[in-house]
């Protein structure tokens, strides 16, 4: 039990367990991540990383256990589209951007999600819609390319793309499961810097194998194994653990 942290936390799990035909694929996982904090988390293939971020959204129940969102926020009892409402923005593996629309059409469509299908179709860009757009290409790096179609872009810069369109939806945490794979070493160090940033104004979560950047990130880290916390904290520690060794690192 981590009793006294909960109303002043963004996320917090406690005791979560979730079980597919008698497989837990989570056991007893707690993790409690703070306003504006960064977290990575580490893990072997079938630890539960992905499930963790299903509970989180809502695309699976847990059997057992605690998911508070924003303090007092129950999300054991929100639907997905209530949990993505409540600013709760999850970027998938593979991107997912509309390949035949420019940067630009793809930022502004997703800005345009929040609106009501008469809102939209009513809608002129406003001067602040604009500088949001530009704002969140600036975070992205994706400013010089802006009226290019997304199909031109490398893999790497279709996943920040996909990453400023989850921004334009204003989440207050990000959800990011394996962003760096199939990027360029130079893609995947400017992805460090730009989470980081991302960081400074909203709670971020990122999933990855890549330890060099892990370590890029700099932040506390939690390693998964079998469905529960096998060890947290700074990189060094974390990587010092022989159950880490054991179970991840040595493999
Ligand atoms: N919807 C599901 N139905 C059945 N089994 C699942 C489901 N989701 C995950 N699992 C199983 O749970 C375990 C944890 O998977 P996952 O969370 O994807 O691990 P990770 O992301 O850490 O690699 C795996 O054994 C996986 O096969
Ligand atoms: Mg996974």
């Amino acid at each position: 039990m981590i009793p006294d942290v909960k109303p002043s936390s963004v996320l917090y799990l406690n005791n979560v367990s979730v079980s597919f035909d008698g497989f837990k694929a989570l056991n007893s996982l707690s993790i409690v991540i703070e306003p504006g904090e960064l977290r990575a988390i580490i893990g072997p293939n079938g630890a539960g990383k992905t499930t963790m971020m299903d509970i989180i959204t809502g695309k699976t129940r847990p059997d057992e256990g605690e998911v508070f969102f924003n303090g007092d926020v129950d999300l054991t009892k929100r639907d997905e589209a209530d949990i993505a409402q409540l600013g709760i923005g999850r970027k998938f593996q593979k991107p997912t951007v509309f390949e035949s629309h420019t940067v630009w059409d793809n930022l502004e469509l997703a800005l345009n999600r929040k609106r009501s299908v008469f809102a939209t179709l009513f809608y002129r860009l406003s001067s602040e819609d604009k500088a949001r757009i530009e704002e969140i290409l600036e975070t992205v790096r994706l400013t010089h390319r802006r009226d290019e179609l997304a199909a031109n872009l490398s893999h790497g810069q279709k996943q920040w793309l996909e990453i400023g369109m989850l921004l334009a939806q204003e989440p207050k945490l990000l959800l990011v499961d394996e962003p760096v794979a199939g990027m360029t070493d130079a893609e995947t160090a400017e992805t460090a810097i730009l989470l980081k940033e991302i960081a400074r104004t909203r709670s971020v979560v990122v999933v990855e194998h890549d330890m060099g950047f892990i370590r890029d990130l700099g932040v506390k880290v939690t390693c998964l194994a079998e469905g529960s916390v096998l060890a947290e904290g700074s990189i060094d520690f974390v990587s010092a653990d022989p159950k880490v060794i054991e179970n991840y690192l040595g493999r």
